[in-house]
């Protein structure tokens, strides 16, 4: 079997390293990919978002599977394309993807079905906006409704950083087209997990809940990341409530897009805050997230293109999903600047020495190949990630693999993982 991966980040990596082990893959291909992907089969230089252009690669290559790593192509239409030109995809249909697409979409499929979230409403007027916001008052959240590459969401803490977030968004255009309409809702408070499941359209089977670490700073400080680190299992949502935790924020979501006539197949991702009145999800998305990808692949032992067939084919089963008992965390070594501007093109070495430990895999993300060499080609540049028998140890493996590993700059979180650590009562 020949599968093509679209995407270019650690996620990426993870996947093609993960698809690549299964006895009935002869060769994985990634579009755009990076320097990682590079080192498992063949990257082909087609953007992730090039839907036509990844359609004709793929029959070109005479791929038998594509899986799209993050939320563009499949909000773009991938899956409905490709099913289109007879090539099985991997991932929901456009109109499915609307949950990570549209902010605005996901909330009302979310009433809709009647999963727990924050109260809100959805403004595509300025004047509007702001009279909401002077009625509900501070904290609040102005979230842009589409995709806006991780900046369009404010927690804002006052009424006038509220007030600023819906200008931005909706007078100024800083988002373009995807900032046209805003959704303003509740501020939730508690802990964040990141809860993901495989789902078939009818049924889904929970993975490990994971923690990510979306600030640039120890201490969840800084500016927010597209993730600085993630572990898993995350005790903050221990597996006692997973079905529970299913039956609460991914199966009435799957109900509703079947009554919808676009079933859910692919993974369904709930980001949530665990409140004192239970979990409430704060986003859909419609893919693995990145960097909880890296952790969680890192411990999965069953058959990955076998899981994205069946669920395929609506013949999912929780016994085709195994995980190891071990624990995983991924701590993401970024470039100098990151998530604002920083320098390309710096030789990283030390990734052979740290893989030397059959604890640990480096997934590249932000890198590229340069003959013999790697050099960063983005902000956040490796994945490091051991996976050991208990959290604490790897912590401990994770980090003792960044110290082996340059680059010019190079940074990362100290406390990736203490969160969890804590609730051990380590
Ligand atoms: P989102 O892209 O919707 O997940 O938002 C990005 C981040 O903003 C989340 O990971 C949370 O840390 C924060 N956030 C989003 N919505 C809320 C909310 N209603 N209350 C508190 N924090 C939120
Ligand atoms: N790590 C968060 C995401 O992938 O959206």
């Amino acid at each position: 079997m020949r599968i093509l991966v679209v995407g270019s980040g650690g996620r990426e990596h993870a996947l093609a390293r993960t698809l690549v082990k299964s006895p009935d893959v002869s060769a994985v291909l990634a579009a755009p990919g990076n320097g990682g992907t590079a080192g498992v089969g063949e990257n082909v230089p087609v953007a992730d978002s090039d839907v036509p252009g990844l359609v004709a690669l793929a029959k070109d290559r005479g791929i038998d599977l594509v899986v799209a790593g993050p939320e563009a192509p499949l909000v773009a239409g991938i899956r409905d394309a490709m099913e289109t030109a007879g090539i099985p995809c991997f991932g929901p249909d456009a109109y499915a993807a609307g949950l990570e697409g549209s902010k605005a979409f996901a909330k009302d499929v979310m009433a809709a079905a009647g999963v727990p979230t924050a109260a809100y409403a959805t403004f595509t007027d300025a004047a509007s906006a702001r009279a909401y916001v002077e009625k509900v008052g501070a904290p609040v959240v102005v979230k842009a409704d589409g995709l806006a590459a991780g900046k369009g969401v404010t927690v804002a803490a006052t009424k006038e950083e509220a007030l600023a977030a819906v200008d931005e968004s909706l007078v100024a255009g800083a988002f373009g087209k995807a900032g046209t309409k805003v959704v303003v809702e509740e501020a939730l408070v508690g802990e964040e997990a990141s809860f993901l499941a495989f789902c078939d359209g009818a049924a889904s089977v929970a993975m490990t809940a994971c923690q990510d670490h979306k600030a640039a700073y120890d201490g969840d400080t800084g500016p927010n990341t597209g993730g600085m680190g993630a572990y898993c299992p995350a005790p903050v949502l221990p597996p006692s409530r997973y079905e529970e935790t299913k039956a609460l924020v991914i199966d009435p979501i799957l109900r509703e897009m079947a009554k919808r006539g676009h079933p859910f197949t692919g993974i369904l991702y709930a980001g949530l805050m665990m409140t004192a009145d239970g979990p409430k999800v704060l986003e859909y998305n419609v893919r693995f997230g990145d960097p909880e990808c890296q952790p969680l692949l890192a411990r999965l032992e069953s058959d990955l293109p076998a899981i994205f067939f069946a669920c395929r084919a609506g013949t999912l089963t929780p016994e085709l999903v195994r995980w190891s008992a071990k624990s995983a965390l991924c701590v993401v070594m970024a470039a100098p600047g990151y998530p604002g501007s920083y320098p390309k093109g710096m030789e990283i070495t030390g990734i052979a020495a740290a893989e030397a430990d059959p604890a640990v895999t480096v997934y590249q993300a932000g890198t590229r190949r340069d003959g013999e060499r790697i050099l960063t080609s983005g902000g956040r540049v490796l994945g490091v990630t051991a996976l050991c028998d208990t959290l604490a140890a790897a912590k401990a493996t994770a980090y003792e693999a960044c110290a082996k590993i340059r680059f010019d700059g190079a940074f990362y979180r100290r406390d990736i993982g203490d969160k969890g650590l804590k609730r051990e009562g380590k």
